[in-house]
């Protein structure tokens, strides 16, 4: 497989990235990952435009490769160059702040970011989709800037352990005793005729998914209410479920070894799952990229 690192195209095998990058040392830089559907780039603006943002807020300086349009191409030639054109693949980016001596403030301005992508062919969980995944619920360890997608994922990391460990697939974090969102994924729940998930701040990551996932809701004629589930409250929702760039919507069948409403995933769900795929097939036939 070959990947991208700091302006060169080559084998994964021979990719090395400085001990004294800022990533690496600091966890110092923003990622995304991207679906491919049959080579098309899924919702890959929206990915950009997140880290093109995460990159200003964090004040690392864009170069010529951080640009969109240089990215998009990088991503399109691997995915060629890798036969990755037909089914399903991920693209992974990410951008740090570079390599330097090690000093926690910013380095010298000259300093080129770290700019590095890869694909890898994805096989979409289709078999748990249709009938629905475990989760655990667990404290929201995390800084007050999740909206940010830093690769600082120490927490998500803790907490998915956590989740795998109790034999589930997601851990669902809670902080000051609301529901933020999953370890690496954006958490709703259905009841009382409406549909909840927690407000797009600094808690949680405005998944892209959630975004095109809540469109896909109005159109339904689903009412989402952007207040967050109280800790409470996630224990008597009719459905649960969570959305993501790999995860698409998954319904949360269990939760803490309980059942979520009848224990198998619920009408609004499974209508929001077919929805995302109609979407999903739909972008891959109809635009360039
Ligand atoms: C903490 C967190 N929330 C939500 C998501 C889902 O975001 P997206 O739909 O953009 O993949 C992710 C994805 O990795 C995540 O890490």
């Amino acid at each position: 497989m070959l990947i991208f690192l700091n302006g060169e195209f080559l084998p994964r095998s021979e990719a090395k990235v400085s001990v004294d990058d800022r990533g690496f040392v600091f966890g110092d830089g923003v990622y995304e990952v991207i679906r491919a559907v049959g080579g098309r780039l899924f919702t890959a603006d929206e990915h950009l435009e997140r880290m093109e943002g995460g990159m200003r807020a964090l004040g690392i300086q864009p170069s010529e490769e951080t640009q969109r349009a240089a990215l998009l191409g990088i991503a399109r030639r691997l995915l060629r160059e890798n036969g990755l054109l037909d089914g399903e693949a991920t693209v992974y980016v990410q951008v740090t702040r570079g390599a330097a001596p090690r000093l926690h403030q910013f380095p010298p301005a000259a300093t080129r970011p770290t700019v590095y992508l890869s694909t890898a062919p994805f096989l979409p969980p289709v078999e748990i989709r249709g009938v629905g995944a475990a989760a655990i619920t667990t404290p929201d360890l995390r800084w007050s800037r999740c909206d940010l997608k830093t690769v600082n994922l120490l927490p998500n990391v803790l907490a998915k352990q956590l989740a795998v460990e109790a034999g589930a697939t997601e851990a669902i974090l809670m902080r000051d005793g609301v529901v933020t969102e999953g370890a690496s994924t954006s958490v709703f729940g259905a009841m009382d005729g409406r549909i909840r998930t927690h407000p797009a701040s600094n808690y949680i990551l405005p998944g892209i998914t959630r975004g095109v996932v809540m469109e896909l809701a109005a159109a339904l004629g689903h009412r989402v209410v952007q207040r967050p589930l109280l800790v409470e409250e996630i224990r008597r929702v009719d459905e649960l479920f969570i959305t993501g760039t790999t995860t698409d919507v998954l319904p949360i069948v269990r939760l803490d070894g309980r059942p979520v409403g009848d224990g198998r995933p619920g009408p609004v769900t499974l209508g929001l799952q077919e929805a995302l795929a109609e979407r999903m097939r739909t972008a891959a036939l109809a635009k360039p990229g």
